[in-house]
């Protein structure tokens, strides 16, 4: 079936075409100047991996529960309207907002292939182009998997309106600085918390592994973001640096408003300003949504955007405590967990092997 003959939401566009205007960048000296940043890319090019060969796609989604989660992973779980349905309702609900998500991965990594494409023609530095194309290799693996897996569902679900207006604005910035401060700060920052939430809480051992791998990966990312923005933005003036704390915070908000997935509930015929209230009311949307920036708040302190324009941003959403999160921590253990799916695998497929013996 075509991919786009899975969308939900009926009359899709085909295309989405975002006219750009910034300079591409040669560099003759073709010199390296940061040895972190070049010790980024070895590990990079290392660990690079083929989703056909690590992951098992013979595994099945869950057909009540695609991926196994606990029930309040659906966010109108104990809302009164949601109880009162039949199971079969419920599962088709459930089934849908696990494919919204899912797809809003799918779409994200779109954007990520696309902005670490830009970030190779246009950042000066030569190491910083290095790391970001075997970023642009990842994030083709990375829609290569979720596409599959969206496949598995067999519905999918446009890219929602805010990640939309935020990519819109990155690709089209014509400073370098914003597509990393968009992409691999705030985008990616919110993916890894919400790809956490599935890799960590999914019992169906398929949708864990993806999120698992893709996390691998994703937290190079965000250091390649770090290692780049830190070095960068203590030379800005004042002003300048005023400008990006801005478009961050501004960011935060549309990004933390997309999780009302109110396309979803609209798409669904579910009445729309109940699940809204419910919500809001419930408190189970402000604690999802804090949880998300456990990955931006130490990001962005890192990298020295820490004016009072960004506390203050921060302290109004009540994430000002991520601050102190240590990231080096986070990343080797994604990669530590990432590596016992691994080893899981080899330990199924010797057993079965054994079996067949
Ligand atoms: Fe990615
Ligand atoms: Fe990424």
């Amino acid at each position: 079936m075509p991919f786009r003959d899975l969308y939900a939401i009926p009359d899709a566009p085909e295309r989405w075409q975002v006219p750009q205007d910034f300079t591409t960048v040669f560099n003759w000296d073709f010199a390296p100047e940061r040895s972190r940043l070049l010790n980024l890319y070895e590990r990079g090019k290392a660990m690079q991996w083929d989703a056909n060969q690590r992951i098992d796609w013979s595994l099945e989604l869950d057909p009540e529960d695609p991926q196994q989660l606990p029930p309040e992973a659906l966010p109108i779980n104990d809302a009164p309207f949601f109880q009162r349905m039949s199971r079969a309702e419920q599962s088709e609900i459930r089934r849908h907002h696990q494919a919204f998500n899912v797809s809003q991965f799918l779409q994200g990594e779109q954007g990520a292939l696309l902005c670490a494409a830009k970030i190779v023609q246009q950042v000066p530095d030569f190491d910083s182009k290095f790391y970001a194309a075997t970023q642009v290799m990842d994030e083709a693996r990375h829609v290569e998997v979720y596409k599959k897996l969206i496949g598995k569902f067999g519905i999918a679900y446009p890219m929602t309106a805010p990640l939309r207006e935020l990519l819109d604005q990155v690709l089209r910035d014509s400073r370098w600085d914003m597509t990393y401060l968009g992409m691999q700060v705030v985008i990616e920052g919110l993916a890894l918390a919400a790809f956490a939430r599935i890799r960590d809480q999914a019992q169906n051992p398929l949708a864990a592994a993806v999120n698992a791998y893709v996390m691998e990966d994703e937290a190079r990312h965000v250091a390649f973001g770090r290692l780049a923005l830190r070095d960068y933005y203590p030379h800005l003036t004042e002003a300048e640096r005023a400008e990006r704390e801005e478009f961050l915070v501004e960011a935060c908000y549309l990004m933390r408003d997309r999780f009302d997935a109110i396309e979803l509930w609209s798409a669904l015929s579910l009445p729309v300003k109940e699940c809204l209230a419910f919500l809001h009311e419930s408190g189970s949307l402000a604690a999802f949504r804090q949880r998300l920036f456990t990955r931006i708040v130490p990001t962005v302190k890192d990298i020295g955007l820490w004016g009072e324009m960004v506390r203050k941003g921060f302290g109004t959403m009540g994430v000002l405590d991520f601050a102190a999160t240590d990231l080096d921590a986070l990343a080797r253990d994604d990669e530590a967990v990432a590596r016992r799916f691994d080893e899981r695998r080899a330990y199924v497929d010797h057993i079965v092997r054994a079996a067949q013996v």
